[in-house]
């Protein structure tokens, strides 16, 4: 079995996607551990009852990002992941973290990237009088939200839609496609190379996979 570590910073419902997913036997892996930055998040409860391992690293406690970061990558490495998954982690990471797990670092960010990297992204959707919206799981690479897009889904935006409407339309669509990508990157069949996303041998579009 490989393993797989999951990294939040919040309400975890993604991760609650992970654990049902390699629960069902539709992910062959173990989450091994669970890392918040974040004492509070209720993900952490989440893993608990799932009995999996979970830590808290306190940024407060660190003199740099560099240094919570390598202390962060030294307490993952100790479960020997095969992939790292990022599932609502929101702080900004380090050159040398992710070079350290570049390949085998997912990301998943509610927009259709490359459009709204960041912040309030649904906000900027309803703002921007957009008729759709999504999210995306994308390779990590340095760049912000940049990393090449395996898998989008797309919602669509009515017109009098709050921003939690979005919200909850978009997470619905990620807690089936997160599941799904990790699938393919433990079974194989999911690989970065020079800058772009590989499914089966193919190299994807810049869209990801199943672009419409
Ligand atoms: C998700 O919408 C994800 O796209 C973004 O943060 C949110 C995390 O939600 N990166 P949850 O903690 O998985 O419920």
């Amino acid at each position: 079995m490989k393993n797989i570590v999951v990294l939040i910073s919040g309400q975890g419902s993604n991760l609650q996607a992970l654990i049902d997913a390699c629960q069902q036997g539709r992910i062959a892996a173990n989450i091994m551990a669970v890392f918040s930055n974040k004492a509070q998040a209720y993900g952490l409860q989440r893993a608990k009852e799932a009995g999996i391992a979970t830590h808290t690293l306190d940024a407060k406690t660190f003199a740099d990002r560099e240094a919570f970061d390598s202390a962060l990558a030294q307490a993952i490495d100790q479960y020997q992941p095969d992939l790292l998954v990022l599932a609502g982690y929101m702080r900004i990471l380090s050159n040398a973290f992710v070079q350290h797990y570049q390949g085998r670092m997912l990301n998943i960010h509610p927009s259709l990237l490359p459009k709204y990297p960041g912040l309030h992204t649904h906000r900027q959707a309803i703002d921007n009088g957009d008729s759709e919206h999504g999210t995306s799981v994308h390779f990590v690479t340095e760049q912000l939200d940049g990393g090449p897009v395996i898998l989008q889904a797309k919602v669509p935006i009515f017109q009098d839609d709050e921003e939690d409407d979005v919200i909850e339309r978009v997470q619905t669509q990620e807690h089936t496609i997160y599941p799904l990508v990790v699938n393919w990157f433990i079974e194989g069949r999911l690989a970065m190379r020079d800058n772009a996303a590989w499914l089966d041998g193919k190299r994807l579009p810049l869209q990801g996979y199943a672009a419409d």
